[in-house]
Formats: structure tokens, C-alpha cells, sequence
């Protein structure tokens, strides 16, 4: 006899409304992180830039055939998420040496996700996509991330219904700390109208990305952590460093982990992972 483990998973969505914010990069370098830690994870990739496909293999998801997509899932009843799920990949998506990563799937985004809001304006329970599309698969892994587009419209708000967690990363700087109350004034008007329909997300974390570690680069590491720590306290999570390495991995379609194991970048995203509570699976 099986028997069958049902897996609660952890879904989290990585949000900021300002673009270029540090969410794809989390996404993917902490999918792979806790992938490596045996733990079995699904990256949704919900913005039409497409960046953490990119980054996971995939250059053109939209032109392989007959591969479903985020788009037809949203707009198709009768497509399910689990025809959108791909393996993540190390390298480009039919290249020689590109590798399966093991224990990391990707929900494949769409260009096509730009008239995502369009659709959903006009849709019955609208803010319901996302936890209506995910609700089938929960049981099939341990972490879900969600990478959202840089925007509080309909998309983000069904990330935000759908979800446990929310993290918002940001680069520091006393603008983009502002910005915040956006999201948190989000995330509240999510779980007072939508409670009834599950909705509980909480902002869990804050995530400082691309954080400089020189003077000539202006602020240093410290200024823009002790910023943040002294409106969100314990919130903060460890900081990401710059590192060119970084626009370097998703140049070559590789995560951090594959591409600079023992860089400052790739150990700051392990330092994230076990902050949030993750461990390494022992007993496979
Ligand atoms: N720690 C870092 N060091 C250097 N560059 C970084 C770092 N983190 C992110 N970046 C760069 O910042 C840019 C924006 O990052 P990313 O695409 O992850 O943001 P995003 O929030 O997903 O953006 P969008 O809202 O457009 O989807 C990218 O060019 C990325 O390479
Ligand atoms: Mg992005």
C-alpha cells in the first residue's frame, strides 16, 4: 500500500507596485535555494515581462507549442494549472547542456498577461483567479512563489487573495520604504473584504535587494537596513547584496545557486530562506 503525504505548501507572494524591485530575482534565487533544500516548489510566474521564466530556461514561453501558459489558465475555463507547469531549468530551454532542476516548477508566464487586467475587469470573481486556479495543485508541493508584476491592480490583488505571506521587496531608499504603506494598505483591504472567501495573507517579510557595500556606491549596507528596521523591526529579512553576478545568472538563464554557488549574492538568499523559517529536508 502507498501511502500518499498531502503536502501543505506555503504560498507566498513576492509584491512591490514599483518595477524593478527585486521581486523576479527573489523568486527565482529562493525557489532554487529551497528547491536545493528538497523541499518540492512552484514558482507562478503572473507578469507579462516574463522574467522569471526567463530566468528558469524558458526565453519565448509563449512560442513553445501547444504549451499552456498562466494566459490560457486565467482565460481558458477548461484549462487547468497543472498544463502550465513546466520543470525549471539551468540554461536555455533546448540547449545541450541545459539541466532539469530538480524539485523546482514553474508555472509559465505569458506576454499575453498584459491584457490580464482587461480580462479580469470584466470577469465574475475576478479577485478569486489565482486561489481558484491553485486550489487543485496545493497538495503537490511545499512552497508556491508567487512573482507578481509591479502593480496593485487585479492581477496582484488575486496573488494577494490567494496567498499566506506576503513579502515585499525592496531596493533601499527612503522612497521606496515609503511605498510600502501601499502594500500594506493593500494587503489589509484584500483580507477585510475577501475574508469570507479565505483570504488571510500578512505581510511577513521585508526583502532589501541590490544593497550596496561601498560608500562610492552611496548609502551603505547598514543605512538603508537600519532604515527599515526602524519602521518594521523584526519584518526585515536578512539583505541581498549587489552583485553583478546577479544580471549576470539571469543573462545566462541560470539560478545564482548554479551559477555562483559560493558568491556573497547566492549565500545572502540562503540566509533569506532560513530566516523564513525553511530548513533542509532530512527525511526523504
Ligand atoms: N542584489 C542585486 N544586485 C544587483 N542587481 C540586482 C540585485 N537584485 C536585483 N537586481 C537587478 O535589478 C533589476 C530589477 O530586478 P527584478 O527584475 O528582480 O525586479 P522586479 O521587481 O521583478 O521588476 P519588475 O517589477 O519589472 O518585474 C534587474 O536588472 C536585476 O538584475
Ligand atoms: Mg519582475
Amino acid at each position: 500500500m502507498t501511502i500518499q503525504v498531502e503536502r501543505i505548501p506555503r504560498i507566498i507572494a513576492l509584491a512591490n507596485q514599483v518595477g524593478g524591485s527585486g521581486k523576479s530575482t527573489s523568486v527565482v534565487n529562493l525557489g532554487a535555494q529551497l528547491a536545493d533544500f528538497g523541499l518540492r516548489v512552484l514558482i507562478i510566474d503572473a507578469d507579462d515581462q516574463c522574467d522569471a521564466s526567463v530566468a528558469l530556461g524558458y526565453e519565448y514561453p509563449d512560442q513553445i507549442v501547444d504549451q499552456k501558459t498562466i494566459y490560457h489558465c486565467l482565460t481558458e475555463k477548461s484549462t487547468k494549472l497543472s498544463e502550465a507547469i513546466v520543470p525549471a531549468l539551468c540554461g536555455p530551454f533546448g540547449a545541450e547542456d541545459t539541466k532539469i532542476i530538480e524539485n523546482l516548477f514553474l508555472v509559465l508566464g505569458s506576454g499575453e498577461m498584459e491584457n490580464a487586467e482587461q480580462h479580469l475587469t470584466t470577469t465574475m470573481g475576478r479577485e478569486l483567479w489565482l486561489q481558484n486556479l491553485i486550489e487543485p495543485i496545493k497538495g503537490d508541493y511545499d512552497v508556491i512563489l508567487l512573482d507578481c508584476p509591479g502593480s496593485l491592480g487585479l492581477v496582484v490583488i488575486g496573488a494577494i487573495l490567494a496567498s499566506d505571506e506576503v513579502v515585499a521587496c525592496i531596493k533601499p531608499g527612503y522612497k521606496e520604504l515609503r511605498g510600502l504603506t501601499r502594500i500594506e494598505q493593500k494587503i489589509e483591504m484584500v483580507r477585510d473584504t475577501f475574508g469570507a472567501n479565505g483570504a488571510h495573507a500578512e505581510l511577513t517579510g521585508i526583502l532589501l535587494v541590490d544593497v550596496p557595500t561601498h560608500r562610492s556606491q552611496g548609502a551603505v549596507w547598514d543605512d538603508g537596513k537600519k532604515m527599515a528596521q526602524e519602521t518594521y523591526g523584526d519584518l526585515v529579512l536578512p539583505a541581498v547584496r549587489r552583485s553583478t553576478k546577479i544580471p549576470e545568472s539571469y543573462a545566462h538563464q541560470k539560478a545564482l545557486l548554479y551559477f555562483d554557488r559560493a558568491g556573497e549574492a547566492t549565500a545572502d538568499y540562503l540566509a533569506v530562506a532560513k530566516r523564513m523559517g525553511f530548513k533542509r529536508r532530512t527525511n526523504r
